[in-house]
């Protein structure tokens, strides 16, 4: 039976890595029907609201969703549609493995890491007002609940993937209550998973050493804001935004991301790496219990990269978007 899945193809970029996916998740017939929706600044043009009711409502229903990168205004203009739906639906846990891939030379040796970052709060609440003119308020809130759920997700996380260890990254020697409280919370946590190994880390260190020593790290606990940073460095460590998918979970509904924005230097052009959106893809397809799929769309994928040396811009080649997807495209009718 076909899964129903709400496709996000989102701004810029997003039609056409969107249209690749599809195309290679066909091509490894890949039992799934797509229920596609606009968001962002196209159902803004067109309906007046970047997150129309009809968005929501369809992911609540098939509770799986691939979407697109939305694009935010800066500095004004509308709330970030990405934030608002992490809130609507309560996809508290953002996740992103973050893992070399065969044929894309990098700086930093052979990653294999994991990053989880809370999604609901900290200086992403938005709470922000003018004091007085010149002095700007912007609340950090951190809640006990937010952050022992955030930490049981990773540990079963970590347990469920056979991961070795769990860091949690903080800056509770500055904010002594409210990162204070999200590592009280993640020890807490701790406790019921004695077979993990877990470590504290302060952010600032953590950058540090994720670019001088990565392959220390396994599954790395963050709030908002860092989670936030550290894993565009994170992905920097593999190749880029273009080589990193992602997904926004919560207790019952699955939004699969690519990590990567709209990217309008390049929107329109061919020349997007469709690879970060078809790794949410084939995380998307192992939650759906579609392994062998997966797999087989994941191993053409690695030959493409690897052996045939086919590979986007963005990631030391020069093929455009097409003609790397019908590389693998290829190498799955092979
Ligand atoms: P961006 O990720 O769109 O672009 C950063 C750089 O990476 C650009 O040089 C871009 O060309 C390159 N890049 C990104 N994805 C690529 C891909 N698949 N292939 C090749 N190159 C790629 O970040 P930026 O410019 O900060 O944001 C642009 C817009 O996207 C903003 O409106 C922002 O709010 C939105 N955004 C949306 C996200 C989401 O929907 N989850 C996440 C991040 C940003």
């Amino acid at each position: 039976m076909a899964h129903t899945i709400t496709l996000i193809p989102g701004d810029g970029i997003g039609p056409e890595v969107s249209a690749a996916v599809v195309r290679i998740l066909a091509a490894a017939r890949a039992p799934i029907e797509w229920e596609e929706h606009i968001a962002g600044m196209q159902a803004l043009n067109r309906y007046g609201d970047p997150l129309p009711f009809a968005v929501l409502e369809s992911i609540e229903r098939n509770r799986v969703a691939l979407k697109g990168p939305l694009t935010t205004p800066v500095g004004e203009g509308f709330a970030s549609v990405n934030v608002r739906l992490r809130k609507e639906l309560d996809l508290y846990a953002n996740l992103r493995p973050v893992r070399s891939l065969p044929g894309i030379l990098t700086r930093f040796g052979p990653v294999d890491l994991v990053v989880v970052r809370e999604n609901t709060e900290d200086l992403y609440s938005g709470l922000e007002h003018i004091v007085v003119p010149g002095v700007v308020e912007s609340l950090k809130i951190i809640t006990e609940r937010a952050s022992t759920r955030i930490a049981r997700f990773a540990f079963e996380y970590a347990r469920r993937e056979n991961r070795r260890k769990v860091t949690a990254v903080h800056k509770a020697n500055i904010m002594k209550l409210s990162d204070g409280l999200f590592l009280d919370c993640f020890r807490r946590v701790a406790r019921d998973y004695p077979e993990i190994e877990i470590e504290e880390k302060i952010v600032d260190n953590a950058c540090l050493q994720l670019v001088m020593n990565p392959q220390q790290f396994d599954v790395l606990l963050l709030e908002n804001l860092y989670g936030d940073i550290i894993s565009d460095l994170a992905a920097g460590l593999v190749g880029g935004l273009g080589v990193v998918g992602g997904a926004n979970l919560g207790d019952t509904i699955a939004v699969f991301e690519a990590v990567h924005g709209s990217a309008p230097d390049i929107a329109g052009k061919n020349l997007a790496n469709p690879t970060a959106m078809l790794l949410s893809a084939l995380m998307m397809l192992r939650h759906i219990g579609e392994a062998d799929a997966a797999d087989r769309i994941s191993a053409a994928l690695c030959r493409v990269l690897a052996e045939r040396q086919i590979r986007t811009r963005d990631v030391g080649g020069t093929a455009t978007t097409t003609e790397f997807t019908e590389a693998i495209l290829a190498e799955l009718e092979a």
